[in-house]
Parts: C-alpha cells; structure tokens; sequence
C-alpha cells in the first residue's frame, strides 16, 4: 500500500493547502490512528485513520474532484475560515465539498480566484518552483514616464527580496489615471502593490485577470462556476 506523507493526504482529501496542512499538524489538530500527531514527516496509507478537529477525512478520487472560478470582489479574505469572523471567498461558494482557495488575492484586490479540492493542482500552481504567471489590471493615479515603467519590468527590491521582472503594458493613458496589465510569476505578498508603491505610485484598484492562459472573461463580480479540465489546462496555455 502506498504510503504519502500526513500533509499531502490531508491536502489531497481537500482540507487546505500543504503548507497549512502542516501548521494544523503543528497546531496537534491532527491525529492518526486515534493519536495526535505534532511532528511533520509522519507517513500514512489508506488504512489508517485520519481526523483532523476530530473529523475523520477521507482520501477524494479523482472523479470527485471540482474545479471553481470566482470573481472575488473587494472586502473577502482568501481563506477558508477567519479567526477576526471576517467574510472569506467561501461564504460566496456554497457547495457541500470541502474546496480551498489556490493561493491567495488580498482583501481589496478583486478578480480570478481558484477553488479546489485537488491538492495537487493547489501546490502546482502554488509552489514557486512552477512559476505560473498571473496577469493583474491595475489602476495608477497618475501618469507614469518611461523610467518608471523600466523599474516596474526590471528586477526590484521588494522587502529585501529581488523580483523576476514583469511584464507591463499601458492599457489606458489619462492625465489622473493609468491603466496597466502587469504580468509576473511569482506570488509574494502584496508583490503588485508594493511594485507600484516602489515607482511612488498609488493603486486605485487591483483586478486579477488571468493566471496563465486562463481568463476570467465575463464572470460576474462575486459569481462563481464549475471548470472543466480543459479549462485547467489553459493555465498553462500561454
Ligand atoms: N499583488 C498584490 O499586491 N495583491 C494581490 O492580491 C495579488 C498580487
């Protein structure tokens, strides 16, 4: 019998991503066998028994794996629950499959969002290692010169840590308002704010549009619907 480790089978039966997989383990809300298990690095087979906040999981087959896009408006958190008792993007997709986000949009950044249960598809797409691009619509208070458009697709400092570079297109040139699509691959905090904070600029609004080659088209703010596989493979259609 196959065995995996306690984080990847707690992810691949939908109750969060692996990295938070492994903090509930820390957290001793996981047990094996009846035992709370601490420590990472513990392996398990089909035939043990798992709970996680004593609720027994159990190992989802690929036919029931869903795959949902959400048009996340402003003013939800990406997470599954929210200590504060704050709104998260699951209070808009009511389905009785445990699903997780796949990575994360701050609380006042809009657009496409993933939602799965397939925790494989959760850590490809959101392990840095795989760098899937993501496209972002911005919004800028103010016009902005090509010197500034250079340091937003250059490498830049952010927190100490050098970013790939992007790609920056104008969309929309007004005296008080820019419009930009910015294209990076990499998912560090806040990264697109903080490149436009970076070149002294304001966001008037963030919108994600794509991740890879698959756009959210005409999905309505706070709507949600089932993807087939085809959908998932023009993520990496680009
Ligand atoms: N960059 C940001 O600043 N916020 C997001 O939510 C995503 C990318």
């Amino acid at each position: 019998m196959e065995e995996e480790r306690l984080q990847k089978f707690l992810a691949n039966s939908g109750v969060a991503s692996r990295r938070q997989c492994e903090q509930y383990i820390l957290q001793g809300r996981v047990s094996v066998n009846g035992e709370i298990v601490t420590q990472l690095g513990v392996k398990v087979t089909q035939n043990d028994v798992i709970e996680f906040d004593n609720k027994v999981i159990k190992p989802i087959s690929k036919e029931e794996y869903v795959y949902i896009m959400l048009n996340k408006p402003l003013g939800y958190v990406t997470t599954v629950s929210d200590e504060r008792g704050r709104k998260t993007v699951l209070d808009l997709v009511d389905i009785d499959k445990r699903i997780v986000p796949i990575g994360r949009l701050d609380m006042y950044t809009s657009g496409l969002l993933l939602l799965t249960n397939n925790g494989d598809l959760v850590y490809e797409l959101t392990h840095p290692k795989h760098e899937v691009s993501k496209t972002y619509e911005v919004s800028i208070d103010k016009d902005i010169n090509n010197q500034e458009l250079e340091m937003l697709r250059n490498p830049m400092d952010i927190d100490g840590y050098m970013t790939k570079g992007a790609s920056v297109k104008i969309v929309e040139r007004l005296p008080q308002k820019v419009l930009l699509h910015i294209t990076i691959s990499e998912g560090r905090n806040r990264q697109v704010r903080k490149m436009i904070e970076k070149i002294d600029h304001r966001v008037l609004y963030l919108k994600r549009i794509a991740i890879g080659g698959l756009n959210m088209e005409n999905l309505g703010l706070g709507k949600w619907k089932y993807l087939h596989d085809s959908d998932i493979k023009k993520i990496y259609n680009r």
